[in-house]
This record gives structure tokens, sequence and C-alpha cells, in this order.
């Protein structure tokens, strides 16, 4: 029963994905009807939290009709799920575009206790628990697009699908402005549609990757609006730590989804990199509600496009 009502809220967020408000909040128009309440612990996958809205409770039903999902019936069970616990952590990402450029943006990592997504040597697997990487699966195919630097492609080889949940691949896109990374990885061999934003050369294509040539330096709310003008409105920045930092300071980050694994390194890749600050009022302080996702916890945070008061 339980992992039948998993399933059926997903899918009630996958029909959303593409059509009606996610949450009673999305409808107004509204990020997140908590937004700037700072450390709240939500605790959504140990109690029922009445208060959240739900697409459910919203009457929306779920437009896919039945599917054969085992591997997400399976994954499911990973997490110890209560009903609200998916669209209240997900409606927000759903919300519509508020921002000039036509997205809506969420930023992900999962990060060591001391700050750290990968070791000095770039080996970043596996940093969070199962859970994680379920839920990094279902922000990819919640959005449009996602997002890696040329950093991550060239550690982890990534194909960036949805392949432990039920729901589209989004397309890929790689951001490799100097155009260092080699057409053998398998983002540019196989799979779903990907774009190479890059500023050199002037080939229209990179294996079976398209060429989205920008003006260098890369300019993302420029990037954004090109994306947006693809139909690609609803954008996950999944990695690494490079590119969610020039996001982050951009100001072109809508959400941050941010796993913290009781797991001290003590060195390694960081996961923000930002200029350098002489006071803790340069950095940005941000609101946040706690998802615990064990053995990890999970922290969404609205930033709305803020950004830290050093790179304003
Ligand atoms: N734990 C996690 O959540 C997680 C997630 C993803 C990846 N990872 C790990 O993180 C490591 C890679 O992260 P990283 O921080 O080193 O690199 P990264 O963010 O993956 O890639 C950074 C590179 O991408 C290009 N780039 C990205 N955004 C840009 C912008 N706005 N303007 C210009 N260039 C931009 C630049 O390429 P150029 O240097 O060519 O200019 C930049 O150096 C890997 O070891 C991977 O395994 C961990």
């Amino acid at each position: 029963m339980r992992t039948q009502d998993i399933d059926a809220e997903w899918q009630a967020l996958l029909a959303a994905r593409d059509g009606g408000a996610a949450s009673a909040a999305d409808a107004r128009g509204q990020p997140d009807a908590r937004s700037g309440v700072r450390g709240r612990t939500v605790a959504p996958l140990m109690a029922h939290d009445a208060a959240a809205p739900t697409i459910a409770r919203n009457g929306a039903e779920p437009s896919l009709g039945p599917r054969d999902c085992p591997q997400a019936t399976q994954s499911a069970r990973d997490l110890a799920w209560v009903p609200g616990t998916l669209s209240d952590l997900f409606g927000p990402i759903l919300a519509p575009p508020v921002a000039q450029d036509g997205c809506r943006v969420a930023g992900r990592l999962c990060q060591t206790l001391d700050g750290r997504i990968a070791t000095a040597c770039g080996s970043s697997q596996w940093i969070g628990g199962p859970g994680d990487i379920l839920h990094t699966h279902r922000l990819r195919a919640l959005c449009h697009a996602v997002i890696v630097g040329a950093g991550t492609v060239a550690a982890d080889d990534p194909r960036l699908t949805t392949r432990e949940v039920c729901g589209p691949n989004p397309t890929r896109i790689i951001l490799d402005p100097t155009g260092r990374l080699p057409v053998t990885h398998q983002v540019f061999t196989e799979g779903p549609p990907t774009i190479l934003v890059t500023c050199v050369g002037d080939a229209t294509h990179h294996g079976s990757a398209r060429v989205l040539r920008l003006p260098a330096p890369l300019d993302l709310p420029l990037l954004l609006t090109r994306l947006a003008a693809m139909n690609l409105t609803r954008i996950f920045v999944e990695g690494g730590g490079i590119t969610v930092s020039r996001f982050l300071a951009a100001g072109c980050l809508d959400r941050l989804h941010v796993t913290i694994a009781p797991v001290i390194l003590g060195s390694g890749i960081p996961a923000f990199t930002l200029p350098q600050a002489s006071r803790i009022g340069d950095g940005l302080r941000a609101s946040f509600r706690v998802f615990p996702m064990d053995p990890d916890i999970l922290l969404d945070m609205p930033l709305d496009r803020a950004r830290p008061t050093l790179c304003r």
C-alpha cells in the first residue's frame, strides 16, 4: 500500500511537471508557502505533516495512468516516506518562473559535513546514501534540463538520465567554455538530447550534442534566456561545486538543495567557492527546511535569486 501511495504521489508530480500547479502555494504563484521560515525541521520523512500543500489535496489527478515502474517502487522503499512528503519537497521546484529570464532554477549538491563534494582527486561516489541518488534522479525527472560543469563530466563521465525513477530524461546541458571535453564522454555519444555550451570554436555539433556558442566570459543570465527560448524553463543545476557557485554568485538560483552526509573528509573539492569574504555578513544567510533522509539530511533553501552580499 505504502509503495503504491508514493508511486501515485510521484505520478501526480510528473503530471504537474508539464501541466497544472503542484500545490496550493504554486497555484498562488508563491515559490513556497514557508519561505522565510528559517531553520524549520519539517521532518516529513518521519511524520505526516498535515499543513503541507499536496497535489492530492489540491484535487489534481495523475494524468499519466498506471505505469510499470519496478525500479521506482524498489527505490521508494529506501525512503521513510509519509503522505505529502514528495509534493512538499518538490512542489516549489514546479512553481512557475518569476524571474525575467523566464526560468525557474534549482541547484543541488551533496556534501560532507566539512563542505566537500569530492576527494581532491575527484572521487565523489558516494558521499550521500541511496536516498540522495534517488533525490537527484527525481530532480532530473521534474526538470526540463540538467546542467553540469566540465569538471563533473571530466571526473564522472555521467549519463545524467532518470534510470532510478519513472519520468522523462531532461535535456543535458554541459558547460564547457574552453572546449576541453573530448567527444568520447557518454553525454556526447549516447542518450537523451544534449547541448554543449561553449565560448570557442565554430562547430555546430560535438559528437551527438548540439553546440550553443555564447560570448566569453559565460554569462549565466544570457544562458537562461537562451534556454527559455528553447522552452527549457525548469532548470536543474546538478553540479559540481564551481558550477553551482557561479549560479549562486550570479543570483540565478531560485532554490538550493544541499544534502549533508555525516562524513568528515578534511580535504577535497569544495562545495561552494565564492570571492573571499572579510566579514560574515559578506555571505548569504538563507532560510531552510530540513528533510531527514537517513543517513543524511537534506536542506531545502528558497533563495529566490538572492546572492551573497559580496557578489552583488
Ligand atoms: N557531491 C556532489 O553533489 C557532486 C555533484 C557533481 C559533481 N561532483 C564532483 O565534483 C567534481 C567537479 O566539480 P568542480 O566544482 O570541480 O567542477 P564543475 O562545477 O563540475 O565544473 C566546473 C567547470 O565548468 C565550467 N563552468 C561551469 N560554470 C561556468 C561558468 N558559469 N562560467 C564559466 N565556466 C563555467 C568551467 O570550465 P573551465 O575550467 O574549462 O573553464 C569550470 O571550471 C568532480 O569530482 C565530481 O565528481 C560532486
